[in-house]
């Protein structure tokens, strides 16, 4: 039997039923004023009901400058909490925990999208630097990311944007936050020299690149009553919205990350393999030019996991990207991870515990990529309509 359907103990205490975590996945469908309704409750309802320890929401938006998705949800507004607040409780009511994915694009954003012409917004990121790529579907022509970045003047206000969302998810009844570094949005542009070449504290060093997210692990901490219930997810091999670093820059900006976020007993990292050298091609296998190759069969799940789970360590590891059943069975017997994040089988199997229970394969999507972000005719179709196995 899989030890990924036995309940487990965080080193700090906390109770999860299974070691399946549902991973954050936009699915850009909340149609009703950037909040979620009936179709998000039967969604993360159907899925808190099969057995998942902890329901990881879709990236939520902290800032009004939002995101190329054009219904992705934010939390700003007592409005958005309460209706926040339905989902959570429907998802408590099946026995799972639920975390707020706090998500803030940083300058992976256009300044022609609605939401940033009807705010009055500009793009900010730590360094006046635009970011290669990105694609805006709602936009004629579709253009990448904006070429007009401006510099954050203060870092310490954006800390505060995170608080007032974090503050409004307490309300909502949302057990922890995780907050992503990676997929180049503003948290890990402050992470990495290509995007931050401040020279404040915050630019420069590896110390004051993590500064940022160092204080951010601490004010949301204060808000959530300590450390337990944050998490980051963080992929140290990441190119997504040109977020690539050489090896060398990897090896340490992430050492002193994990160490400092350990040391501070963080409750939850997330390592994600993206862009990894494990021998596995997918839709996220981007190539390394010269300069920045990694290793042979480099997984920085096991090069790093070790800083996270040790003895006396009060930080659950979880892991994500590409796993199967039996590879994540085989590292949690080995003792090197205790909790897998599964992202993409959640969007067709609504059902993936039950199916880990019982040896029933997942589903596959066989209904092409628009399933992800739409287009869609009623928010529930390819959301809310996959079958559960029958076996
Ligand atoms: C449609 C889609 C939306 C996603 N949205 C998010 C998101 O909002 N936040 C996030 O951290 N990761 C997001 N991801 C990444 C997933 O959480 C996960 O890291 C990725 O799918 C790899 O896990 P898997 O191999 O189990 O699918 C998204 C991925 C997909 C396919």
């Amino acid at each position: 039997m899989s030890s990924l359907i036995e309940p487990f103990t965080t080193a700090n205490g906390c109770k999860l039923r299974s070691r399946v975590v549902m991973a954050a996945l936009t699915r850009n469908r909340c149609v009703d004023s950037f909040k979620p309704g009936p179709a998000q409750v039967k969604y993360y309802t159907d899925r808190a009901r099969d057995g998942a320890g902890i329901i990881v929401s879709e990236g939520i938006l902290v800032d009004w400058a939002g995101t190329d998705w054009k219904h992705a949800p934010f939390m700003i507004t007592d409005d958005h909490a309460q209706a926040w607040r339905t989902v959570v409780d429907a998802v408590h009511k099946e026995g799972a925990l639920m975390f707020f994915q706090a998500w803030h694009p940083g300058r992976c954003q256009n300044e022609q999208m609605p939401i940033m012409k009807e705010t009055g917004r500009a793009v900010f990121a730590p360094s006046a630097i635009p970011a290669k790529n990105g694609k805006y579907h709602d936009l004629p022509g579709m253009p990448g990311h904006t070429t007009n970045v401006h510099a954050i003047e203060n870092p310490r206000d954006l800390i505060d944007t995170y608080r007032r969302s974090a503050l409004l998810a307490k309300k909502a009844g949302f057990d922890g936050i995780e907050f992503i570094i990676q997929g180049g949005y503003l948290p890990h542009q402050f992470l990495i020299s290509r995007a931050n070449k401040r020279t404040d504290a915050y630019g420069g060093s590896v110390e004051n690149r993590c500064r940022f997210n160092l204080e951010l692990v601490g004010a949301l901490s204060e808000d959530f009553g300590g450390p337990k219930f944050i998490g980051v997810k963080i992929c140290p091999t990441d190119s997504l919205n040109d977020s690539m670093v050489t090896f060398e820059e990897m090896q340490e900006t992430y050492t002193y990350l994990i160490k400092k976020l350990v040391e501070r007993k963080l409750g939850f990292i997330t390592i994600c393999r993206r862009g990894a050298n494990i021998g596995v091609e997918t839709e996220f296998s981007f190539p390394r030019p010269e300069g920045y190759l990694l290793p042979r069969m480099y997984d920085p799940v096991l090069d790093f996991g070790g800083l996270v789970k040790y003895p006396g360590s009060q930080t659950t590891l979880m892991v994500n990207q590409d796993y199967d059943v039996e590879e994540a069975d085989q590292l949690i017997k080995e003792g090197k991870i205790d909790l897998l994040q599964i992202g993409r089988p959640y969007i067709y199997n609504p059902d993936p515990v039950n199916r880990i229970r019982k040896g029933v394969p997942f589903a596959k999507n066989d209904r092409g990529g628009s399933v992800y972000y739409g287009p869609y005719n009623t928010p529930d179709e390819n959301y809310n309509d996959w079958p559960k196995a029958t076996a």
